[in-house]
């Protein structure tokens, strides 16, 4: 809501607005749509992180209240991956601090126990020698072992749900791969549901089963990945998917030119 120098309401911005999708146990919804078309804005909705005027977060089965215990259980059970790690972890706490933070604000263990959980969540992401790493900084680190730490921390809880927004859109190309895949195989190994948040259709495609088209608050179009990517329904999907594709020499048909991109 922007206000005017007065104070006074002069205009309202609904970030997002009447937007309803399920995110199915094990699977991964795409959220997909250009920079400004509320896609973190929903993540934070789901996280309850920002107050929202009207609608209903259900979760696992039951809704989701502002209570403390309600906040508690989406907290526990929804994690979340950045873009960004630099953002999201504190370069002074050692690796295994950062992993076993939110052991300690839910308080969970004690500090043998929470070794032994950061080791294991540490050789889940493939972090080895996991006794090694647990003592570094984050700077010692590449930006896709420091994403790797992110995704321990947010397995350390053993989450139902991954909400990963634009998680490889900072690291290199050469790696991004790497990580999603390393995201699938937690997502098959664990049943995880993931929301994946990202504008580069390419990867939307690789990782997801189902994809949601967001435009300016609002989701235009729906649907298992395949559908949505190859018969385009909206305009605006249509209009991303141009976006993605480079020109077209070898006059490339549409799957084609998902694949190349990726
Ligand atoms: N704190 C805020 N106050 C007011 N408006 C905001 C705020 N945060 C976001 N917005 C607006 O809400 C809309 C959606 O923003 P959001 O950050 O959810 O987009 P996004 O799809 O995640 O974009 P990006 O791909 O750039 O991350 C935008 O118009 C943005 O300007
Ligand atoms: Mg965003």
């Amino acid at each position: 809501m922007k206000k005017n120098f007065f104070g006074k309401q002069s205009d309202i911005v609904r970030a997002v607005d009447d937007v309803s999708f399920a995110v199915q146990e094990g699977q991964t919804l795409v959220l997909a749509g250009e920079s400004g078309s509320g896609k973190s804005t929903i993540a934070k909705l789901i996280l309850h992180a920002i107050p929202k005027d009207s609608g209903k977060i259900i979760f696992n089965g039951t809704e989701i209240s502002g209570k403390k215990e309600d906040l508690r259980k989406i907290r526990m059970g929804v994690q979340m991956v950045y873009q960004d790690p630099y953002d999201s972890i504190n370069p002074q706490m050692k690796i295994k601090d950062i992993i076993s933070e939110p052991l300690e604000i839910h308080k969970i263990g004690d500090s043998k126990k929470r070794t032994g959980l950061v080791l294991e969540a540490l050789r889940e992401v493939r972090l080895e020698p996991a006794d090694d790493i647990m003592e570094k900084y984050p700077h010692m680190l590449s930006g896709g072992q420091r994403q790797r730490v992110v995704l321990a921390r947010a397995l350390i809880l053993k989450p139902k749900m991954i909400i990963a927004d634009e998680p490889v859109s900072m690291l290199d190309v050469s790696i991004r791969a790497e990580v999603l895949e390393l995201m699938e195989g937690l997502r098959k190994k664990y049943n995880i549901s993931f929301l994946y948040i990202t504008h580069d259709l390419a990867t939307a495609r690789y990782f997801g089963q189902k994809i949601a088209i967001l435009y300016k608050g609002k989701i235009v179009e729906i649907g298992p990945i395949e559908e949505v990517l190859f018969s385009p329904k909206h305009p605006y999907t249509q209009a991303l998917l141009d976006a993605i594709s480079e020109p077209d020499p070898n006059n490339l048909t549409r799957e084609k030119k998902i694949r190349v991109n990726w």
